[in-house]
């Protein structure tokens, strides 16, 4: 079986009979509905280890980069910048959010497209940006994309109930085109403090846009799988940029690389730091 996974994943609660079950079911993509591995601490302990801790292998810094802005966005950037520090919680950041005039962005999509899982997950979901079922929904990550990426997760025994997931940009852009780097730039204070907000242990990067815009690289293809070190706030938080569902629904045969990814991302939710 060509497609068929390398397993070698480190994680101490993989058995080779239930990772191979994971991985077959997850390959038929009909549904993964019996995870074949229990979740590995997926909410946070009272004694989380502080990300700090951990030993960076190759730090981002997340601070706003020079991108060129019109006028306009310059100044929306700003206003979004002291609305995004104001919010104390998530609660305060969707309803900022909600109300905020992104221009082209909040003036097409029906609705702010917030987040969806739980809040307080050790591990945090972030994508690119909502589609036609999201932006109907109100919540990200929804439509075949969606559906792909929770049996994603159900194949390393993840649920809604044990991960966080939000996107890079909040609001639905006009025709599902990729959002625009103005755009990314706008939406930055506001996911830069929905990450702090929601101090994720891990993140998990979905797709190149993700990655771009948390940390300099470009380029989904070669970056995949390695971990990188975004720092924020004087916390370290490990990131691991992985294909895009959508983008696996179109290239199936890279769906093995995915499950290696997948399996990195689970021997690291089971305390198996090293990448
Ligand atoms: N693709 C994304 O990146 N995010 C969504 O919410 C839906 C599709």
């Amino acid at each position: 079986m060509q497609d068929r996974p390398n397993i070698s994943s480190g994680a101490s609660d993989i058995t080779l009979e239930t990772a191979l079950e994971a991985a077959l079911s997850w390959w038929d993509i009909v549904g993964v509905d019996t995870p074949a591995i229990s979740p590995a601490k997926p909410r946070r302990s009272a004694a989380k280890t502080p990300a700090a801790k951990i030993k960076p292998s190759k730090t981002q810094s997340i601070t706003p980069q020079n991108t060129p802005t019109s006028t306009d966005n310059n100044e929306r950037i700003k206003a979004a910048q002291s609305l995004a520090t104001s919010a104390k919680d998530l609660a305060a950041l969707q309803k900022i959010m909600a109300a905020f005039d992104a221009g082209t962005l909040s003036d097409n999509a029906s609705q702010l497209v917030f987040s969806r899982g739980t809040p307080g997950s050790r591990l945090m979901i972030i994508g690119e940006a909502p589609g036609r079922e999201e932006d109907n929904a109100g919540k990200p990550f929804i439509g075949p994309a969606g559906v792909l990426l929770d049996h994603m997760l159900a194949a390393i025994g993840l649920t809604e109930a044990d991960v966080y997931i939000t996107n890079i940009v909040n609001w639905r852009p006009p025709g599902n085109r990729k959002p625009s780097p103005e755009e990314i730039e706008l939406c930055r204070p506001f996911f830069m403090r929905h990450i702090e907000l929601a101090a994720p242990d891990i993140l998990l990067l979905v797709g190149g846009v993700s990655m771009a815009a948390l940390t300099p690289l470009t380029g989904i293809m070669k970056n995949r799988g390695q971990w990188q070190d975004i720092s924020l706030n004087s916390q370290i938080i490990p990131a691991l940029p992985i294909y895009h569902p959508a983008f696996l629904l179109r290239r199936p045969e890279l769906k093995k690389e995915a499950w290696r990814d997948l399996l990195a991302l689970h021997a690291r939710l089971s305390g198996d730091i090293a990448p």
